[in-house]
């Protein structure tokens, strides 16, 4: 992970945030060379989703929100954690984990807070740290961040970051259906920033308190749709377009939740899991069956109808299935299960081993010299051709030698280099250097676009 990190920041991926300041803890700014690797992870995602199917359309709502909108969701009352701290050291527990593991999850499951505080003293439960049994009230700790709308900042003006983009695309529902007349089953996708206040962020962009969702609302009809056969169906489209990031099979699982994990809303969650640095993790939620819950929330809080009729003229509430990813966390994923290292003849090569489609930078281009005129020239005006003709981004190097070019270029993942020599000014050939083998062919420079957008393919 560590050489993750130090690559990240040394080649521009990723920088630690408002670092001239000394930094905001947990805050992360992607540079040139990042902002083009989560973009493409992006396109993949939209392209994956929403160009190649039928079955679903594109949003983008708004980040603030009707405040109501998360009392309606469970947000308000359910998004966060019971924390207490311990009088004698002064860490900060979360009461229910620490119950957990004296007493098992059914006994904790579901529990008030003046519950879990009777039972923090029935069971004796001691501070990790210190060894004490003195805590303080269990306060509800909400990952919500807040802010006020408007000029006053009072209750009347609260409002909050959304946590999730999901409530976005149900309090839009009504106007696909009433624009659009989609038949079910359907699904609405959308990529947007979410806020959470987490309590343990870190590992790197891992788990962050500012970070970018892509999420889909797959809206059905439970009597018409079998809702094992579609879990089971997006649960494939994930894992598939998990395979389009070309992420090694053997570093993914799917886990299925155990009942006490699963949200208020859900009633089946599977996980993409990813064998990070630091153990399994979560990578995304492949699928979680929301039910009718959102949208039955949103007709009681907001009084407006959002039932559907099916062929017979019966009104129902659709259900929902929701693939849910995180785009940093799958950027982070990408950049550790690319990383590569290997000797070659006595020196050590960092690579990354990017797909085409992922790379950051598509080609990179080179005059073997940079003191040489007729060189440059054919390799700048090689480049501008390049730039307009390959899909993704082109760059021109000319600094150092060739060997640091390379070094550089491997290092960001790019996966072709072309070298403009003395002898392409006679036979109208470059070198094109791949960067897994490091082989070089010899290419006519009226071939090449074709060469390279079937490699880059
Ligand atoms: N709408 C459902 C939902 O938000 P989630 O499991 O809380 O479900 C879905 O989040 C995905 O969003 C996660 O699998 C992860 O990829 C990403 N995610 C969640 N919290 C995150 C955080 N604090 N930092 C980075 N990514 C996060």
């Amino acid at each position: 992970m560590d050489k993750v990190v130090a690559l990240a920041k040394r080649r521009g991926f990723v920088f630690p945030g408002s670092s001239i300041y000394g930094g905001l803890a947990n805050s992360w700014d992607y540079g040139p060379i990042g902002v083009e690797l989560k973009n493409n992870v992006k396109k993949i995602w939209w392209h994956h989703y929403v160009h190649l199917r039928d079955d679903m359309v594109g949003l983008d709502a708004a980040i603030l929100m009707h405040p109501k909108i998360w009392e309606a969701s469970g947000h308000v009352a359910a998004f966060g954690d019971p924390l207490m701290d311990c009088r004698s050291c002064k860490m900060r527990w979360r009461a229910d984990k620490l119950l957990e593991e004296k007493i098992g999850v059914e006994k904790v499951a579901g529990k008030s807070f003046s519950d879990l505080s009777r039972l923090i003293k029935e069971e004796k439960i001691k501070c990790p740290n210190c060894g004490k049994n003195d805590f303080t009230k269990i306060r509800n700790f909400n990952l919500m961040f807040k802010t006020f709308q408007g000029v006053t900042e009072d209750s009347e003006s609260l409002i909050y970051l959304r946590p999730e983009t999901a409530q976005g695309i149900f309090v839009n529902f009504k106007n696909i259906m009433d624009v659009y007349r989609k038949k079910l089953p359907f699904g609405i996708a959308q990529i947007g920033k979410a806020f959470r206040n987490e309590i343990t962020p870190g590992n790197f962009i891992f788990r962050t308190r500012e970070f970018e969702q892509m999420e889909i609302e797959y809206f059905f009809n439970p009597e018409k749709s079998d809702w094992k056969k579609l879990y089971e169906e997006l649960k494939k489209e994930s894992w598939a377009f998990i395979g389009k990031l070309g992420i090694k099979k053997d570093n993914l699982r799917l886990r299925d939740h155990e009942k006490d994990e699963l949200s208020h809303y859900s009633k089946g969650t599977t996980d993409i899991e990813y064998k990070f640095p630091f153990g399994w993790g979560e990578l995304c939620a492949a699928v979680a069956y929301r039910t009718d819950y959102d949208l039955n929330q949103h007709e009681k809080f907001s009084g407006v109808d959002l039932k559907v009729q099916d062929e017979s003229g019966e009104k129902y509430t659709p259900h929902v299935m929701e693939p849910s990813f995180g785009a940093d966390r799958l950027t982070l994923t990408v950049l550790i299960d690319a990383y590569s290292e290997e000797e070659v003849k006595g020196q050590k090569r960092v690579f990354m081993k990017f797909l085409p489609r992922v790379a950051p930078v598509k080609v990179a281009v080179f005059p073997l010299l940079a003191n040489k005129e007729n060189l440059v020239k054919k390799a700048k005006d090689l480049y501008k051709t390049l730039k307009q003709e390959i899909n993704g981004l082109v760059v021109f190097d000319d600094r150092g030698n060739i060997g640091k070019r390379y070094f550089a270029q491997d290092e960001i993942g790019t996966p072709f280099c072309i070298t403009v020599d003395f002898q392409s000014l006679e036979d109208e050939a470059v070198t094109v250097r791949d960067r897994d083998t490091t082989k070089q062919d010899r290419i006519k420079i009226k071939d090449l676009t074709s060469y390279l957008q079937e490699k880059l393919s």
